[in-house]
């Protein structure tokens, strides 16, 4: 019997245009060009427009996509939509990006899983598509965190940076999405976190007094496990891919740190040439930073049909995922 996987058949991507670099941030608050290169290797990021909202970004970024792909919005079945920054906590972006591209069969939900959002996001796809229930999914990663940043707070207004990307997924009798490692640590859901506008501290004078409206970070702990967790879930789901460490082609991570990247590089025992970066030009867009760096990977010639190539990210909750692809985007 044939095997019914999903694969990617189409990427795309969107930052702002406006550029935020390190020298600027010097100007905001008490750091260094020197600190944030040398402790994070983020030398700038895009920053959006005080009007835009997160589905503006993913709306772009799910076109491109599309049109990749080859598939009309008409003929998408879901959209799902991985953010920590939604436009509002009720409707779902994804409902407001449906709207826009009008694809209207689709169903739409948005899912939360911080910066592992998107992977997680691609494991339902896939079980979807595996399960025969859909057959074109686009799957959004987008993201407007300079909206939740506090930017008198120096240990994480200089990590941060806003855009979107997306991925089309459609069933493939060979290679596409081998395997998924998940999983969760929630006794670290208090080392980042956006505490205020929830049910918990809903929005009045003191939440806004407070600050509790901007993202909280316990950096050194989010950093001790994103060290571990990365190089092992790059490990785990290499393993239930049956496929070894020297198998890999190229190694997609999540965008957050040179160190923890270079921790995880260590891990697979991966040379430099086999790890995509664009950290630099950046920061961290959390559900945005994968998508972003496969279309940015792709165009450097580092994505071809056959490649095996490992996504993984770590994240709020604290999350982790990894995705082990056999590259089959068919032929354009
Ligand atoms: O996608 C998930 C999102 N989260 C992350 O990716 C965060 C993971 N964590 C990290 O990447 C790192 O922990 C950071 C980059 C956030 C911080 O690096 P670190 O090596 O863990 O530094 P630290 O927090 O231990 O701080 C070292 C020093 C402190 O000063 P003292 O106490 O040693 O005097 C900080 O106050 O660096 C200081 N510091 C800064 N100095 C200049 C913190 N932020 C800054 C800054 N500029 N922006």
């Amino acid at each position: 019997m044939m095997v019914r996987r999903a694969t990617i058949t189409g990427l795309g991507k969107y930052v702002p245009p406006k550029v935020l670099t390190n020298k600027d941030l010097e100007k905001m608050v008490d750091t260094s060009d020197e600190w944030i290169t040398t402790r994070t290797g983020i030398k700038e990021r895009h920053i959006a427009d005080n009007d835009v909202p997160a589905s503006e970004l993913g709306l772009k970024a799910a076109r491109e996509a599309l049109q990749d792909s080859g598939l009309t919005a008409e003929e998408l079945d879901l959209i799902l939509v991985a953010t920590v920054t939604p436009d509002m906590l009720f409707p779902a972006t994804a409902c407001i990006i449906q709207e826009k591209l009008g694809a209207t069969k689709a169903a739409a939900f948005d899912l939360e899983a911080g910066c592992s959002g998107f992977i997680y996001g691609l494991s339902v796809a896939a079980s979807f598509i595996e399960s025969g229930m859909y057959e074109n999914i686009l799957v959004i990663g987008t993201e407007i965190l300079s909206k939740i940043t506090d930017w008198e707070d120096r240990s994480t207004c200089v990590l941060f940076g806003d855009g979107a990307g997306a991925a089309v997924l459609q069933p493939t009798e060979k290679g596409g999405l081998l395997a998924f490692d998940l999983g969760a640590d929630g006794s670290g859901a208090n080392t980042l976190y956006l505490p205020g506008g929830g049910s918990l501290n809903p929005a009045d004078e003191t939440t806004i007094k407070e600050k509790m409206h901007y993202l909280k970070m316990e950096g050194n702990q989010v950093f001790k496990f994103a060290v571990k967790r990365m190089g092992q879930a790059s490990l785990d789901v290499l393993k239930k891919a049956n496929l070894k460490p020297e198998d890999v082609d190229l190694l997609v991570p999540h965008q957050a740190n040179t160190r923890i990247i270079d921790a995880a590089a260590k891990r697979l025992n991966l040379g430099e040439d086999k790890v995509f970066v664009n950290l630099p030009k950046y920061g961290n867009t959390s559900s945005a930073s994968i998508p972003i760096a496969l279309v940015e990977a792709r165009e450097n010639g580092l994505v071809n049909n056959g490649d095996i190539i490992v996504l993984v990210a770590f994240g709020a909750g604290l999350t982790w995922a990894s995705t082990v692809i056999e590259w089959n985007e068919g032929e354009k």
